[in-house]
């Protein structure tokens, strides 16, 4: 694992994007398999979409042959609510760039069969092939995507009971009402993004300090799911100085 300190969240988000763009342009793609990126929501990534739609706007990057997967998806958001992943998705990042719409894919929290739903995302991924990469931000309470404490390290893609740490955490987004945040979520496993070819978490603020630490120092352990990332082979995390306060 890669420790990458820098020195705030806007350095943060600047250096995830370079390495993206960097990717996608070494990219040679064989049999006309497309780069495969996989993606967060949340604050953390803010910085990051920004700089990529600036990346794009200059005519450094396109994002015409690239497949996304996004992590995770409330469970009964209508998709156009202002606080949906798809909305977010769509408003911060998809509508700025050249990115073909049927390249995205994101899980549907409103699927009459969320068990179905959640076999076919995992299926298309494979279909696909190896994601090129997963990037990721993390809870206080060091969960990736939404694989909340005690979730399986070998788990795939599925339904998810959020904590209520997480909905507290959650409802700054909510007009701070808890019972506002969705008690669900469908969420890749942590199996799902230890099988991409490289992980990146973007870990920024004070408030991460505590899963920073476990992640970093900690033992490998289902409480903490980022600490799953000690056991990819090719994983970095990139942070700033406020969260590095436990270290
Ligand atoms: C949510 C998302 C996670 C994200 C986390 C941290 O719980 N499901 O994928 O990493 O929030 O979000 P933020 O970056 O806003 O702190």
């Amino acid at each position: 694992m890669r420790l990458i300190p820098l020195e705030n969240a806007q350095e943060v988000g600047a250096w995830v994007a370079q390495r993206i763009v960097n990717k996608i342009n070494q990219f040679k793609p064989t049999a006309g398999r497309p780069f495969l990126l996989g993606l967060p929501t949340g604050s953390s990534p803010l910085v990051m979409y920004q700089q990529l739609i600036k990346q794009y706007k200059a005519g450094h990057v396109s994002f015409k042959h690239v497949v996304t997967f996004n992590m995770d998806e409330y469970v009964g958001l209508p998709e156009d609510h202002p606080q949906s992943y798809h909305t977010f998705m769509y408003e911060n990042f998809f509508n700025h760039i050249d990115i073909d719409k049927n390249n995205i894919h994101i899980l549907n929290g409103n699927a009459p069969d969320i068990d179905e739903e959640c076999r076919q995302y995992e299926a298309k991924i494979k279909a696909y092939g190896k994601i090129n990469i997963f990037v990721g931000g993390v809870g206080q309470d060091g969960h990736i995507a939404f694989n909340e404490p005690g979730s399986s390290l070998c788990s795939r893609t599925r339904i998810k009971t959020l904590t209520e740490d997480t909905r507290i955490a959650n409802s700054r987004f909510f007009d701070n009402d808890v019972n506002q945040v969705p008690k669900h979520a469908l969420t890749i496993g942590v199996a799902t993004l230890m099988d991409a070819q490289e992980v990146i978490l973007l870990v920024c603020g004070h408030n991460k300090s505590l899963a920073l630490q476990a992640g970093v120092e900690g033992s490998v352990n289902h409480l903490w799911t980022v600490t799953a990332l000690q056991m990819h082979p090719a994983s970095i995390i990139v942070c700033d100085e406020p969260s590095t306060d436990d270290l």
